[in-house]
């Protein structure tokens, strides 16, 4: 089948290559120039494991080509994704500015029959909207779908081609028939509905689980007050199949484009009807608060931050990804330049991207390598679970040290074996404080 995508960022580079990889033809558009210029030669425009090599391949075999001429993405496909970001305006709601322009930009080229779904992640209603405008533009006979995608930065690949189910909101359930076809070999649950119960899925689907990582912090800091450990409870919770293991993970909370601004837009939504979601709320402010518990942690430690130097191992928002949006890396890098520290962050690939997102300032130092990063330092966060980290030189980082302190946002590490390395050792929850010291607090 013939396909477009408008918009390349994540979503849009992977669903396109993807669909070329299962043999469709499809056509990539964005307006930045630059994004279309790398993309045409070949080089991935973000860091997504599998999506340069499946990108290089699929446009090898002439399957997937990128334009920044729209007239050429909408005349191309029979099915065209919108795929173009919903970022958060001030309030919490969702800026719908993009995704309008491009039905406004789009409507002029369609033909009768031809298939606009939308893929961003946009509040309920606004497929209904976006169906309207087309009616404006006299373009009744283009049927408007609802396609939300559950794809994980870091695991994008995957999660398209071997999706565990498959949202298609529609007026009816004719119109949902072309992308049943598109997706006909993917043997995954499909649920066809109407827009709105599809636009609310995906909200509903990121709330959740932003709700069960703020519900299992807040035990943790139950533990950590009554001696128990966060890791035996959420194991003993989730192997209870109606609770599920996933998800579950203690730490400094959740980053990322999705979870913190979805909760927010569906929070929105939900003021405007009058509905009371004030547990979401309250998911918001548990997750707000974790980056302020790693501060105080430290403190713990060394009575006074300031001018001591703390490195952050891990700077992007979770493993395997350049994103740094609303990474707790950022949050609690501001947080101790206010305390007066100087700050140091190395991450396997996303330093770049996090230099441009904090701006200039002269207490932080980037570092390509973490031994370098370490030295004479007063303290490590590990904020991302990166693996790379798990198979540092951890007694050579110790030894380069002016004091062991080593703060585990992630409870990535064995804790016996940082202990018995020489380090000041503190996860999350873990109930014991600080291990590794003699005495309760030292400065
Ligand atoms: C999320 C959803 O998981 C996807 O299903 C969805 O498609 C995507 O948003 C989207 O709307 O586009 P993503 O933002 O890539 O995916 O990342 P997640 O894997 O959900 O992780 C989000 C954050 O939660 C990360 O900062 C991670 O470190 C944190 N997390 C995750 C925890 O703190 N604890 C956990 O147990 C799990």
């Amino acid at each position: 089948m013939e396909i477009s995508v408008i918009g390349t960022g994540y979503v849009g580079l992977t669903t396109g290559v993807c669909l070329a990889q299962l043999g469709h033809t499809v056509v990539g558009y964005d307006k930045d120039l630059y994004r279309i210029e790398k993309i045409q030669r070949g080089i991935s425009p973000i860091f997504e494991p599998g999506l340069q090599e499946l990108l290089q391949k699929t446009m090898g075999e002439k399957k997937f080509r990128a334009t920044s001429h729209l007239p050429e993405a909408v005349q191309h496909g029979r099915i065209l994704f919108l795929c173009v970001g919903t970022p958060q305006l001030p309030d919490g709601r969702a800026d719908l500015t993009q995704i309008e322009g491009v039905v406004r930009e789009i409507a002029p080229h369609l033909k009768p029959g031809q298939i606009v779904v939308e893929k961003s992640t946009v509040p309920v209603k606004t497929a209904r909207r976006l169906k309207h405008l087309l009616e404006i533009y006299g373009k009744k006979d283009v049927t408007l779908l609802s396609n939300p995608e559950f794809l994980r930065e870091g695991n994008a690949i995957e999660d398209f081609l071997k999706p565990d189910r498959i949202v298609i909101g529609a007026e009816d359930s004719h119109s949902a028939q072309p992308l049943l076809a598109l997706y006909e070999s993917f043997p995954c649950p499909k649920i066809v509905t109407d827009l709105e119960t599809a636009e609310i899925i995906k909200h509903a689907a990121n709330s959740f689980l932003a709700t069960k990582i703020s519900f299992i912090n807040m035990i943790a800091d139950l533990c950590d007050k009554v001696g128990a450990d966060i890791e035996k409870v959420a194991e003993g919770i989730g192997l209870d199949p109606r609770i599920g293991k996933e998800f579950l993970k203690a730490g400094l909370g959740y980053g990322g484009y999705c979870l913190p601004k979805d909760l927010r837009a569906f929070l929105q939504i939900a003021k405007d009807q009058q509905v009371d979601f004030s547990l979401l709320e309250v998911v918001d402010r548990i997750n707000e608060e974790r980056p302020y518990r790693a501060i105080s942690a430290l403190k713990e430690i060394h009575l006074s931050l300031s001018g001591k130097t703390f490195v952050l191992f891990g700077l992007s928002f979770k493993p395997n990804t350049d994103d740094i949006r609303e990474a707790r890396s950022l949050k609690l890098t501001r947080l101790l330049l206010e305390e007066g520290s100087f700050v140091r962050g190395y991450d396997p690939k996303a330093g770049e991207t996090f230099l441009k997102a904090l701006g200039e300032e002269v207490r932080f130092t980037l570092f390509t390598d973490p031994y370098s990063a370490v030295k004479d330092a007063h303290g490590i966060i590990l904020v991302t679970e990166w693996e790379e980290f798990k198979n540092l030189d951890w007694e050579t980082i110790r030894k380069s040290m002016v004091s062991p302190v080593l703060l585990d946002g992630r409870n990535y590490l064995s804790q016996e074996k940082m202990v018995s390395l020489g380090f000041l050792y503190r996860g999350v929850g873990r109930g014991k404080g600080w291990l590794g010291l003699k005495h309760p607090s030292q400065s």
